[in-house]
């Protein structure tokens, strides 16, 4: 199936989720990312925050400023999409696509770990997002180890192009592809 009839699907069908449903997937995904070998806290980490009901991210952040783990977040610049460390949720400002973005100018240059947001994935762990690339081109540039947190019906038969960069794990609500 055509990306762009997914992409449009799916951004539908994830507002549609209930928000006991949203809330309850989120805590199980971010638990399950909590509890899985591959995430390491010690390590620079990128991380989003959650649009269009993306998969919760909130706590999550919260949690691990809290734990002192360095927390690094996105924003869209003319060249493309850089991640700043932030030390508080409340050095973030309503930027680009209505985003909040970090007004921090402490550049992360070396992320170990990036949580990826998406629209939908497929069984190869390619992923459709809003149709930009930036997440592509980051990935393909630094490539950090990648771990995209998404809710099941996300999953989609579609062919990923060639620019599409596969993430190394998708956390579920109902199980981790890797
Ligand atoms: N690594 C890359 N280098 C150059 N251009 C890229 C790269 N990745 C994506 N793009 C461009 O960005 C555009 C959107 O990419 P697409 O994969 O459709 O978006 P998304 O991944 O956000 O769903 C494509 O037209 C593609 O040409
Ligand atoms: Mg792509």
């Amino acid at each position: 199936m055509d990306k762009k009839i997914i992409r449009q699907a799916m951004i539908k069908q994830r507002l549609e989720v209930h928000e006991e449903e949203y809330q309850s997937y989120s805590l199980k995904i971010i638990e399950s990312l909590l509890t899985s070998s591959f995430f390491n806290m010690e390590q620079p980490l990128g991380i989003y925050m959650p649009i269009r009901q993306e998969v919760d991210t909130l706590h999550l952040i919260h949690y691990l400023l809290a734990s002192g783990s360095r927390v690094a977040l996105p924003k869209v610049e003319p060249d493309g999409m850089h991640f700043y460390y932030i030390d508080h949720l409340d050095q973030l400002v309503l930027g680009t696509f209505g985003v909040m973005e970090p007004q921090s100018n402490h550049l992360a240059e070396k992320i170990s770990t990036l949580i990826v947001p998406l629209v939908a994935f497929n069984e190869k762990k390619e992923r459709i997002g809003y149709g930009k690339g930036y997440y592509d081109r980051y990935i393909e540039k630094y490539h950090p180890q990648t771990i995209g947190i998404a809710f099941d019906f996300q999953k989609q038969e579609f062919a990923g192009e060639i620019h599409d960069q596969p993430l190394d794990y998708i956390i579920t609500e109902k199980r981790i592809y890797e």
